[in-house]
Order: structure tokens, then sequence, then C-alpha cells
């Protein structure tokens, strides 16, 4: 829930029976809290709880765009927290993302796009790109795509797993290895898992500056790299 006094008067969200069962007929990743219920997301609620805390808590009149929206929550999280202006881009613009955005009545813009084919004059004050980096072939491309996304001054926010251990001088992942419990069918193949020293080198050769751990997740990590 965000600060009233950031992010303006909480919504009241009355539902229908019809919402209910519709909220409960589908399959969520994320943990949305939607009028009286939340929704049993099958990803770890204290990961995305702690990958929230690291997002600033204030975004007042902050741009925000959010690579690889999923159900929408940290969209949604960015426009509690005050952003003046959210994208979300997408390449499996799920019914989830479009029900709890109807829900809630939210004006952040949700786009069906490759985050490759995606272009901004400006750029965004925050960009979020959260647990996409490994189902990226051009692992490195895609951290020079963040960079472009950024606006001067502005900073990224990137999370995912690291390689760990005695496999800490390879990058690419074994087969074995993979992080979905099966191959899965595109979009959401995996590719890339990077050392700490890799990831942090990626992300500073493509631009960032003050590149900083800001937290630790079991094996995965949240980095933020600033633009000048
Ligand atoms: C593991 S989920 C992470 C979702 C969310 N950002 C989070 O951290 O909870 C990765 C998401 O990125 C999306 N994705 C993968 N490649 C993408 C691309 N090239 N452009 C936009 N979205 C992409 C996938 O469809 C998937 O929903």
């Amino acid at each position: 829930m965000g600060d009233p006094s950031i992010g303006g008067p909480v919504k009241h969200i009355t539902l229908t029976p019809e919402d209910h069962n519709e909220i409960r007929r589908l399959e969520w990743c994320h943990h949305i809290q939607l009028g009286d219920i939340l929704t049993q997301g099958e990803w770890d609620k204290s990961h995305q709880d702690i990958i929230a805390s690291c997002i600033p808590n204030d975004l007042r009149g902050k741009t925000v765009l959010d690579i690889g929206f999923n159900d929408g929550y940290y969209s949604f999280l960015a426009e509690e927290r005050g952003a003046k202006n959210i994208t979300g881009l997408e390449i499996h613009y799920r019914d989830t993302a479009k029900l709890a955005h109807r829900l809630k009545q939210s004006r952040v813009e949700f786009y069906e796009q490759d985050m490759f084919e995606f272009r901004s004059d400006e750029g965004y004050d925050v960009v979020l790109y959260l647990g996409v980096y490994y189902h990226v072939v051009n692992i490195l491309e895609s951290f020079q795509q963040v960079y472009a996304l950024t606006a001067p001054g502005g900073e990224a926010y990137i999370e995912g797993s690291l390689l760990f251990g005695r496999w800490n001088r390879i990058m690419k992942l074994p087969p074995w290895m993979r992080l979905a419990k099966e191959p899965k069918a595109p979009p959401n193949l995996n590719f890339w898992i990077p050392t700490l020293t890799a990831l942090k080198k990626m992300i500073g050769f493509v631009g960032f500056e003050d590149v900083e751990v800001l937290s630790f997740i079991g094996s995965r990590v949240v980095v933020r790299g600033r633009k000048r």
C-alpha cells in the first residue's frame, strides 16, 4: 500500500461477485491487492516486498518505465508512490495485468511490445528492469537498451539471478540449471545468468555510473545504476 501523503488518496475498490470469480480464475505471478483480495501470486511475496523496498518510496514528479511488467505489480506500485507517468512494456500482456488495471482504474500505460522495439526521445527518470535479463538472448544489448531508455540524471533498477560458487567463472546457463521448472516455450526461455562481477561490469560497460548492489535476495540481486 502506498503512502497516501505521496500517491494521493487510496482508491477504494469495490469488487462485484464477477470480479471475485475472475480474480480467482486467473493464474497470478504477483501479489496484488485488489479490493479485499490479495492475489495469490506464484512468486515469492517476500522477494516482491524486498524488491519494492529497493525502489524509492517517493516517485512524485518522476516518469517510470517498467520493462517486462508481467501482472503489473511494480507499475501499480510506482503509481501509488506518486509517479506522474508510468509506462509498461511486455511481450505477453497477460489477462491478469488487464484485469488489475481495470479494477484499479489505473492510469499506467501498458503496451504489448518487445523492449528492443521501444523508443523514447527523453527517456525515463526511473527504469525498472526486474527479472528480465536472463530471458533475453542478447543480454548486453538489453542493458544498452535500458541505458538508452534512461533519462540523463535518471536511474535504473536491475534485478535477477546470479551464478555463485564453482560456477562463478562461467556465464552460460547449463541446460540442467534452467530457472524454469521445465524448459518453457517462448517467451520465457532462460538464457544467461551472470556472476555478480559480470553483471556489474555489463551495467557499467553500457554507461551506468555508481553501480551499486541494493539487496541480495537468496541467489538474486537488486542493482542500481545512475545515468549522468
Ligand atoms: C520473470 S518475469 C518478471 C516480471 C516482473 N518484472 C517481476 O520482476 O516480477 C519476466 C517478464 O519479462 C517479459 N519479457 C521477456 N522478454 C521481454 C522483452 N524482450 N520485452 C518485454 N518484456 C519481456 C516476460 O514476458 C515476463 O513477463
